[in-house]
């Protein structure tokens, strides 16, 4: 044996997605609904952002766990193996209600994934990416050939609803992938941060000794976020990153049947497709009903697409690139 790690040598491929499930909790608050609660309206939101409404999680019932579960079961069952395949389970969340156990280990004993190593990742909206870059690296060095991966989120815990400028975007929800070695599939990834930007989205934790309950700190405990500087890094860096993924699998963009990007807002993902001369018919979008979603807004859009038959035999290649708080982007190409 020798440390190369050719994929020839390795042999495993990386993982095919065999299942997918997601979550939305029933409560949907619309513009409407937010005009009664900060100056806004529904134009403004509309013409802005794209979004139109968003689910929002039920206190008596929703959980970040209780989602992540949800749409974990889901895909495990859409992917119809038997759970005790799944030797990996990676929950990236943001928004846990719990900082342990792991949701991920939540995860494990819901579905009865009793032979997988579990953990958690944090990498706020690319989270969901993240986690299925790392993932894709147990799957390729062998240590795993079955992974569930899961982005899940309860934004409106740290939503202000007193700041118009960001109570309008979020959402609540979960996604959840199964993902299976496959030598024959093809997938490549970049992924990129700049610690040194992260200023403008930030979220301060409540539980901090020494910190007095002073209205700064309590602001500080909600999400926090420069709007436009976020908004240029997301339009300046993800068309290079599409572009970098693009060159180095050596693809044209004219090749890629769906360019699948974190539901941030409708304008982020146009000037994308501008860019890159594609159709924005190639650009799906369900952030009109889910608003931003965070780490889970990627696998509930596969969701939907595999349910209206865009995707699931396998035959689409698709580039899947994530941004945000980190700042933290990156994009992955493969076939779905
Ligand atoms: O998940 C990754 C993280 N997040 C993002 O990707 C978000 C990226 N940023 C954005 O999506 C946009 O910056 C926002 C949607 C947050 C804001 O849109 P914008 O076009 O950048 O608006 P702006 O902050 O430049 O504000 C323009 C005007 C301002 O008024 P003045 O100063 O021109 O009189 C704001 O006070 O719009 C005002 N404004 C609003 N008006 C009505 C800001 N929020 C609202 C609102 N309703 N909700």
């Amino acid at each position: 044996m020798n440390n190369s790690n050719s994929s020839s040598e390795l042999g495993n491929g990386f993982g095919r997605v065999i299942g997918i499930g997601s979550y939305l909790p029933e409560n949907i608050l619309t513009n409407d609904d937010l005009a009664k609660i900060v100056e806004t309206n529904d134009q403004w939101i509309t013409e802005r952002t794209g979004i139109k409404t968003r689910h929002i999680s039920d206190p008596e019932k929703d959980t970040t766990e209780s989602m992540a579960i949800a749409a974990a079961q889901a895909a495990v069952k859409d992917a119809g193996i038997d759970p005790m395949e799944i030797g990996l389970i990676v929950v990236a969340s943001t928004t846990p209600n719990i900082l342990f156990p792991a949701l991920a280990a939540c995860v494990q004993a819901a579905v009865d994934a009793d032979h997988a190593m579990c953990f958690d990742l944090n990498a706020a909206c690319p989270g969901f990416i993240t986690a299925y870059v790392t993932a894709q690296n147990y799957i390729r060095s062998g240590m795993v050939s079955c992974a569930l991966v899961v982005g899940a989120e309860n934004l409106s815990n740290y939503t202000n609803y007193e700041d118009r400028g960001t109570c309008i975007l979020f959402g609540d929800g979960a996604g959840a992938v199964v993902l299976k070695a496959d030598p024959d599939l093809q997938y490549d990834a970049i992924m990129r941060a700049a610690g040194k930007r992260s200023g403008c989205l930030r979220c301060e934790s409540v539980m901090q000794k020494g910190k007095e309950k002073t209205p700064e700190f309590i602001k500080s405990n909600y999400i926090n976020m420069d709007g436009q500087t976020v908004f240029k890094f997301a339009v300046t860096e993800v068309p290079k990153v599409v572009d970098d993924i693009l060159a180095k699998t050596g693809t044209s963009a004219d090749e890629i049947d769906y360019f699948i990007l974190h539901q941030a807002n409708r304008r982020i993902i146009e000037s994308v497709a501008k860019h890159l001369k594609q159709p924005i018919e190639k650009f799906p979008m369900n952030i009109e009903k889910t608003g931003n979603t965070s780490s889970a807004s990627i696998p509930i859009l596969l969701n939907e697409m595999k349910k209206d038959g865009r995707l699931g035999e396998g035959k689409k290649k698709v580039v899947i690139s994530s941004f945000g708080a980190g700042l933290i982007w990156g994009a992955f190409q493969t076939e779905m």
